[in-house]
């Protein structure tokens, strides 16, 4: 009994241990991912869309990407295109930003 609820405390410990560990973009701040990605991206992806929600592309019925590595190199992709002048930092909160909200990719 004892040695189940010390095997079971080990188990979450682990647990929580990788959750900790499963985040692809731990340098982005989504607050600022955010602001960026509603400065630069919003609009043209809104205009794709039949019904202006251009968020429904990330959506898990629409959205081409199927891990973290692919959706950092369409937000660098797509940030190239527009000539935003983003750097690394700013790649990584909107990556960051788009994974909290939308995609939750562990890796
Ligand atoms: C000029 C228009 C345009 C702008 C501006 C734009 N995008 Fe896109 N974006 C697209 C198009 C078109 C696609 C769809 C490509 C496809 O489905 O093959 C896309 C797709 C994406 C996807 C992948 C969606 C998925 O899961 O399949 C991501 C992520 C993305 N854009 C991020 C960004 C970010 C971040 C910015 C701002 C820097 C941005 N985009 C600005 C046109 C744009």
């Amino acid at each position: 009994m004892v040695m189940r609820q010390f095997s079971l405390a080990v188990s979450i410990a682990l647990l929580s241990w990788s959750a900790a560990q499963a985040q692809p973009f731990p340098t982005g701040v989504a607050a600022k991912g955010q602001a960026l990605h509603a400065a630069k991206c919003v609009s043209c992806h809104n205009s794709m869309m039949p019904d202006g929600k251009g968020e429904e592309l990330y959506s898990e019925f629409s959205r081409k990407m199927t891990n973290a590595t692919q959706l950092k190199g369409m937000v660098e992709f797509c940030a190239n295109r527009t000539r935003s002048g983003w750097f690394e930092e700013e790649i990584a909160h909107v990556s960051r930003y788009l994974n909290d909200s939308f995609y939750k990719y562990t890796k």
